[in-house]
C-alpha cells in the first residue's frame, strides 16, 4: 500500500519525502487554511517541486461549473495535481467534465520552472497534456463510491476516523469499496483518509486499501518503537566499545 501525507506543510513534506517513503500528497482547505498559504498556486508549485508526487488539490466551490473552472485551473499548476473532488451532485458532474477534457500543465508562474526535470520527465512522455485525474473526496458510503468511479473519478477517499467517531466502521468501508472493486474488475483507487492512528492505517492495508494518507504525527509513529531505538542506542555503545579495544 502506498503511504501519502495529508497536509499542506511544506516543512512536513520536506521531511517524509526525504524519507524515501512518499508516493502522494492530499491537501484539502482546513489544511490549506492551517498552514496560512496565501497564494495556493505558488504553494502547491514548491509542493510539487520538494515532493515530485501526485498531489491532490481540493475544488471549493458548491457549483458545478465553478469546480470544473478550479479544477481545470489546478491541473494547470503541475503535471503531478491531481483534483480533489467533494462526493456530491455537482462534484459528480463536475468530475465527469473534469475528466473528459484535457488540460496542458504550463506550470506558469512556478518558481522553478527553468530546466524543471519533473517537467522534463513528463514532457518526455507526451504527458504534460493530460486529462486530469480526480479524487473523490468526502466519501462515507460504497455507493458514493461506485458513483465517484461511475462519473470518472481514479481515486475514491472513505474518511474512516470521521466514521469511526459517529460509531461507525471506517475499516469496514474501505473493504466494502475493496470488494467491489475487486467483484467488477473495475480501475480506481481507494485512499483511506482520516487515520487516526498507525493501526487505521495496518487496518486499511489489509482491507484492501491501495493508498493511506495521514498526517505527519502518524506517519512518524508508524516508524516507532522502544526496542529499536533500544536495540540501536546498544549496537552501537558496542560497536564503539569493540573500537577503544
Ligand atoms: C483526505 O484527503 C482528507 O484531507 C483528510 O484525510 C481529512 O481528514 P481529517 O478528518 O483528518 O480532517
Amino acid at each position: 500500500m502506498k503511504l501519502y501525507l495529508d497536509t499542506a506543510q511544506l516543512e512536513e513534506v520536506k521531511e517524509v519525502a526525504s524519507w524515501g517513503v512518499l508516493s502522494g500528497i492530499t491537501t484539502n482547505p482546513s489544511h490549506v487554511a492551517k498552514a496560512g498559504v496565501r497564494d495556493l498556486r505558488a504553494h502547491i508549485q514548491e509542493i510539487c517541486w520538494q515532493s515530485d508526487v501526485p498531489i491532490s488539490v481540493e475544488v471549493v466551490s458548491l457549483e458545478a461549473e465553478e469546480m470544473i473552472a478550479q479544477g481545470r485551473e489546478y491541473a494547470a499548476w503541475s503535471p503531478n495535481v491531481v483534483v480533489k473532488v467533494p462526493t456530491v451532485k455537482a462534484g459528480l458532474a463536475a468530475t465527469r467534465q473534469i475528466t473528459t477534457e484535457p488540460v496542458t500543465a504550463t506550470c506558469e508562474g512556478c518558481a522553478h520552472i527553468a530546466n524543471c526535470p519533473i517537467r522534463e520527465r513528463f514532457a518526455a512522455r507526451n504527458g504534460l497534456t493530460r486529462v486530469p485525474e480526480v479524487n473523490a473526496t468526502l466519501i462515507f458510503s460504497a455507493n458514493q463510491a461506485m458513483l465517484a468511479l461511475a462519473a470518472g473519478a481514479s481515486y475514491v477517499s472513505p474518511f474512516v476516523g470521521r466514521l469511526d467517531a459517529v460509531g461507525e466502521d471506517g475499516t469496514k468501508l474501505v473493504a466494502d469499496i475493496a470488494q467491489v472493486l475487486q467483484a467488477q474488475k473495475q480501475p480506481g483507487e481507494i485512499i483511506a483518509a482520516a487515520m487516526r492512528h498507525p493501526l487505521h492505517v495496518l487496518e486499511a492495508a489489509k482491507a484492501g486499501a491501495h493508498i493511506a494518507t495521514m498526517g505527519y504525527a502518524i506517519i512518524a509513529q508508524m516508524l516507532q518503537h522502544p526496542l529499536t531505538d533500544q536495540g540501536l542506542a546498544d549496537f552501537l555503545a558496542d560497536y564503539e566499545r569493540s573500537r577503544q579495544q
